[in-house]
């Protein structure tokens, strides 16, 4: 069976085909962070617009990097939320339209159940069960994954995402949109250690996050008399993000008894992160998965694999349904 998948839910527009017996067959990505920078931020109508310009051109490139053409396809899935709602219509109404032209199924997917599946777009896949760390711009969940579908989350974040905090942070220091990663890039020349800041939550129990206070910290330092180096501050804000995600994960781990962590969503591209995932699981010999980095951020591909598994078990969408701005991971059925 072969899948298009269509992402669309917030500033990429990422298409890719997959193959339930030979894997990616291949993926394309356009990003708006050119169109949005200049606003600082993502400006949704824009983004809607950008998304309907891109997604007819991008389906016939990723078919003809696939060398499969249009008929070939089996279903079309799509992000059907959460997201922003203009932006996710796009996406639907193109892959409807598709998959009712071809005469072929079309499914709805949860953009956060595709990055949390998308590990297993590599070679070794994550074994069951496991804790999934998922950390990206509008979400930090942490979930126990017994099988697909089969999710309980154990902890969220009660204010600002991971991501977010990154990025709200960044536009404070005066960095460019989006600030994640020019946040991550300027902590490589700085002293992580320079700068001491609060570890929200940990001396708290439960699995929890709260990061609006880290940033509202690392604003103060900025703008105080003495403000440290524009590096360390980033060196140290990145440390104190990612020590609070890594000790409520070993926390996880601990309470479910569990070895295999699973971090994805765009902050599992931040390498201070990987690396410290790797060094938390090597000490409980057990072992740390995340995506290739251009799978961490949003993309096409997880959206196609996720789509794969659940067409596989007989799950479509009608043509009733069209998107779910808001959704709760734990409201997906099992397979
Ligand atoms: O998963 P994603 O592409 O979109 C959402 O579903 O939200 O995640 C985007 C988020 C942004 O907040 C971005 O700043 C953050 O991921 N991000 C990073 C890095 N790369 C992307 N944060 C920290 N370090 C990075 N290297
Ligand atoms: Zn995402």
């Amino acid at each position: 069976m072969k899948v298009l998948g269509i992402e669309s839910s917030c500033d990429e527009t990422g298409l890719a085909v997959y193959d339930a017996q030979r894997g990616l067959l291949a993926h394309v990505l356009h990003s708006q962070v050119d169109l949005h920078a200049l606003y600082g931020g993502v400006v949704p109508e824009l983004a809607s617009r950008d998304h309907i310009q891109r997604l007819i051109p991008l389906t016939e490139a990723v078919l003809e990097k696939s060398g499969i053409s249009m008929g070939e396809i089996d279903a079309v899935a799509y992000t059907a939320g959460p997201g922003l709602a203009g932006a996710l219509m796009a996406g639907s109404v193109m892959a409807r339209s598709l998959a009712w032209s071809l005469g072929i199924k079309a499914l709805g997917v949860h953009h956060m159940e595709g990055h949390l599946l998308a590990p297993m777009l590599e070679d070794e896949v994550p074994p069951f069960p496991f804790v999934c760390l998922l950390v990206s711009g509008g979400h930090t969940l942490l979930v126990r994954v017994d099988a697909v579908g089969q999710y309980r989350v154990l902890g969220e974040s009660i204010d600002d995402a991971a991501g977010e905090a990154f990025d709200k942070t960044a536009k404070m220091l005066g960095l460019p949109y989006p600030g994640g990663p020019h946040l991550a890039k300027l902590a490589l020349e700085g002293d992580a250690y320079a700068v001491d800041l609060p570890r929200p939550m940990l001396n708290r129990p439960g699995l929890d996050f709260s990061f609006s206070g880290l940033k509202t910290a690392a604003i103060t330092q900025f703008r105080s008399s003495h403000s440290p180096k524009l590096a360390d501050l980033a060196a140290s804000f990145e440390r104190a993000v990612v020590e609070t995600l890594l000790a409520k994960s070993e926390r996880a781990l601990k309470q479910e008894n569990l070895n295999t962590l699973v971090i994805s969503g765009g902050v599992s591209a931040n390498t201070r992160l990987r690396d410290g995932a790797d060094e938390l699981c090597q000490k409980r010999a057990g072992k740390a998965y995340y995506p290739r980095l251009e799978f961490c951020t949003d993309n096409g591909a997880m959206i196609a694999l996720a789509g794969a598994k659940r067409l596989a078990a007989g799950e479509t969408t009608g043509l009733e349904l069209s998107i779910r701005p808001r959704w709760s991971l734990e409201q997906l059925p099992v397979i």
